[in-house]
């Protein structure tokens, strides 16, 4: 019987710890904020316009031709050459899903810093993707990286 109580006292503080600890999370990767609400929707919207034409709506891409990004584990391993690739363009050999594609595709160079930060909130939280705001600024420095 004690030993119960004493186990139940012992619940609050660990409970206490993890609500503090998920309130610790910055403002602006919570799937909730407002900011991360706007770049989603926009991106979106982005997403409509420049990459469904290929990739298609639901992400599966189009056979060989269009890789996937719904399920990519070469989205989940290229981050930055993903990036590089919506403004600057990305060809050769790339395999996603073990599956070769050996295409070209186009960068769109007018799309701006917070544009390519939306798009690429909108694909890494949509699907199987989970990475929260990708936010402007580390887009920026990203971008500048590029070997383009
Ligand atoms: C004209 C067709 C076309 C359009 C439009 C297009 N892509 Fe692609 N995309 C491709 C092709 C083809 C590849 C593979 C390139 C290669 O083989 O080197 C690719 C590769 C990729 C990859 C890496 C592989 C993967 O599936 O994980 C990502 C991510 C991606 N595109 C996202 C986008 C986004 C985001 C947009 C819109 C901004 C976009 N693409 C627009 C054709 C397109």
């Amino acid at each position: 019987m004690m030993l119960k109580r004493i186990l139940r006292l012992a619940a609050y503080p660990i409970f206490f710890t993890l609500l503090i600890s998920c309130n610790s999370n910055p403002e602006s990767t919570n799937k909730r904020s407002t900011k991360f609400q706007q770049y989603y929707v926009q991106g979106q919207t982005l997403y409509q316009k420049h990459c469904s034409n290929c990739h298609q709506s639901n992400g599966k891409g189009l056979g060989r031709l269009y890789p996937p990004v719904d399920y990519s584990d070469f989205m989940d391993n290229n981050f930055k050459e993903v990036l590089c690739a919506i403004k600057y363009g990305i060809s050769g050999q790339l395999i996603v899903n073990d599956v070769d594609y050996n295409m070209t595709m186009k960068g769109i160079p007018v799309l701006t810093e917070l544009e390519v930060a939306e798009i690429a909130t909108y694909i890494y939280n949509t699907w199987t993707h989970q990475q929260g705001l990708i936010d402007v600024k580390d887009v920026s420095q990203i971008l500048s990286s590029c070997d383009n």
